[in-house]
């Protein structure tokens, strides 16, 4: 690696400034980001107590010599930019000279290194607390080392904000996962209190690195992108046929660098929705474009990016994953049709930009008039509400109106009421979901549960940070009929499942409910139930497309009419639309 060296402080002036160390996860990024740009192929990260009482991580890298470390704890040195022509074609993940400072100013810092070339390494020790520092010689093979014990212990209102040890943790896995995702010949680990909890040794292909990350369940379902669009490239993979409640599984990265960013999500999600809206495939995006073409040095933290243009980002990648989802012709016809490239009416990704939440682009057929005028959607407290053109006088549908006569089943997914007010659908798939919802509410709540005893136990095999969750909710998992315990590692065993959910859903529901409460922070007995009893109602509902006979549309109706709530599903979904009777008169002229 090119010698350190101070930045010229005009040149330190232009880069995005700012605080870069938050939490355990910014440090454990910082420092595999300096591991990485040091080229190093192995690189092991070790926990204490999710991170606040210790942070390890070593590499294989090209170390330093003792001059280059003791300048590298000093601020805006670094080896990795000279001059300001420099910002605009980075190539390393870091280029600031101010990670290794800034964490050793609010932690009790031990960085070891050895270059291969002098006598001996280096050891050098900070103590936020006291201030000392101390270089020793050191005896190690190449690479380097850092240790930050303590984070935060000088700074106490930093401190209080830590999260749990648990839910720092995850963030950890979640930042060793997405930058061993570009690097599939580097081997990656993690040990959490001594414990491996990611290992990820280095793999042969990029998708071999995708199961390892994903899990083998992911296998097979994974469809490649490669996409080329003027000077962008979108390559990596996205799951077909397998969806998660949350996005969780899904990482963008520029040039190899992860990013944050609405361009990708919104062009990545447009493509993914009009397949199936209902969860979120994993997507592992790599998208390569001119160093010119993108501006890294937008946020310290360098997880933002700003894209000279950002409508071909936003082609080349809905393109890409279309394709990917739906096969040759789909993409195909994108790129024939696509928004962006059909002129005039299209929404551009700088509009999704400035008008704050994204913004689908809809064609004029996919709206009738009739739903335009009057899309109500009617829970008793907003009745009448301001949003309708006109005030709706005494025609406000009452509970009582759900016994009108079921006529019938549109599209296999809505059945159809005559009622007083005029005509109302009614979502199956969320009202069974209201149904079943309070029923397992109400089992969970008096410790009653109903359970269906399964021939063969099964296993069910989960990630680290997953079965941490799993074992916190396996109370209320009982509760509600789950008959289920710790196995081995990571997996769990299952003997009994809720009667009315199917064993080939089971799975899925534990999925969900995982992904459902990992961003959770501190979790309140009654949310875990909620969240519980809310993903089960989903998995076992009966689902849309599913014809339904006229007995079992009646039963239905009559079951969510004795609901706690039959206006909205647990997710805060509608499970009613009404089209008023006058409506439809107007709509034909006939008033
Ligand atoms: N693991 C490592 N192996 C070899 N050299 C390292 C390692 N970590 C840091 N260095 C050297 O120390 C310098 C300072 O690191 P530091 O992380 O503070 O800044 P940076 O990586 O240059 O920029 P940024 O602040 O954007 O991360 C680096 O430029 C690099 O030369
Ligand atoms: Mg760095």
């Amino acid at each position: 690696m090119a010698r350190i060296h101070v930045l010229p402080s005009d040149l330190i002036n232009q880069i995005a400034a700012g605080e870069v160390v938050e939490r355990p996860a910014s440090v454990v990024k910082e420092l595999i980001e300096n591991s990485i740009d040091a080229g190093a192929t192995t690189i092991d990260v070790l926990l204490e107590n999710g991170g606040r009482k210790r942070i390890e991580v070593r590499d294989d890298g090209s170390g330093m010599s003792r001059d280059d470390a003791l300048l590298a704890v000093e601020r805006h040195a670094t080896s990795k930019i000279r001059q300001f022509d420099d910002l605009s074609h980075v190539r390393t993940l870091g280029f600031r000279g101010e990670a290794l400072p800034s964490i050793a100013s609010v932690s009790r810092f031990l960085l070891t290194s050895y270059d291969g070339a002098e006598e001996h390494g280096v050891e050098i020790e900070c103590d936020a607390l006291t201030g000392r520092r101390e270089v020793r010689p050191a005896a190690r093979d190449r690479g380097t080392t850092v240790v930050v014990r303590e984070l935060f212990e000088n700074v106490p209102a930093r401190r209080k904000f830590l999260r749990s040890a648990d839910s720092e943790f995850r963030s950890v896995v979640t930042v060793v996962s997405s930058y061993a995702l570009p690097l599939h010949r580097r081997s990656f680990r993690l040990e959490h209190n001594g414990r491996a909890v990611l290992d990820l040794p280095a793999a042969a292909t990029l998708r071999d690195r995708v199961i390892q990350v994903l899990g083998d369940e992911a296998a097979g379902y994974l469809e490649e992108i490669d996409e080329r669009y003027e000077t962008a490239h979108a390559a990596g993979f996205v799951t077909r046929g397998l969806r998660f409640a949350s996005r969780r599984n899904q990482y963008f990265f520029v040039n190899d660098r992860l990013v944050r960013d609405r361009v990708l999500t919104h062009a990545a999600n447009r493509a993914a929705d009009s397949f199936d809206f209902d969860g979120h495939p994993a997507i592992v995006l790599f998208l390569h474009i001119d160093t010119e073409g993108v501006d890294v040095n937008v946020h310290p933290a360098k997880t933002e990016v700003r894209f000279r243009d950002s409508s071909t980002v936003h082609v080349v990648v809905e393109h890409g994953i279309r394709r990917a989802l739906g096969g040759a012709e789909e993409g195909g016809t994108l790129l024939r049709e696509g928004p962006s490239l059909s002129g005039g009416q299209a929404i551009l990704p700088a509009q999704i930009a400035q008008a704050g939440s994204p913004v689908l682009h809809r064609t004029a057929t996919e709206f009738t008039p009739l739903f335009q005028q009057r899309a109500v959607v009617q829970p008793p407290h907003a009745m009448g509400a301001a949003t309708l053109p006109e005030p709706m006088v005494d025609e406000s549908p009452q509970l009582g109106d759900l016994q009108g006569r079921v006529i019938g089943q549109y599209r296999m997914s809505y059945i159809l009421i005559d009622t007083p007010g005029g005509l109302r659908m009614v979502d199956q798939h969320v009202a069974h979901e209201r149904v079943l919802y309070d029923r397992y509410f109400a089992r969970a709540a008096e410790r009653e549960p109903v359970t269906q005893h399964l021939l063969t136990p099964m296993l069910y095999e989960t990630g680290a940070a997953e079965s941490a969750v799993l074992e916190s909710h396996l109370q209320e998992l009982h509760a509600v009929g789950f008959l289920m315990e710790r196995f081995s590692g990571n997996s769990f065993a299952i003997s009994a499942v809720p009667p009315e959910l199917l064993k080939s859903d089971a799975e899925t529901f534990l999925r969900m409910l995982v992904d459902a409460s990992i961003e959770e922070r501190s979790p309140h007995l009654l949310r875990v139930r909620e969240k519980v009893c809310a993903s089960l109602a989903c998995q076992a509902a009966i689902k849309v497309h599913r014809a339904l006979s006229g007995e079992e549309m009646a039963r239905l109706v009559a079951e969510l009419l004795d609901s706690s709530n039959p206006y909205a599903c647990p997710h805060g979904r509608p499970i009613i639309v009404d089209i008023k009777h006058i409506d439809i008169e107007r709509h034909f002229h006939r008033k």
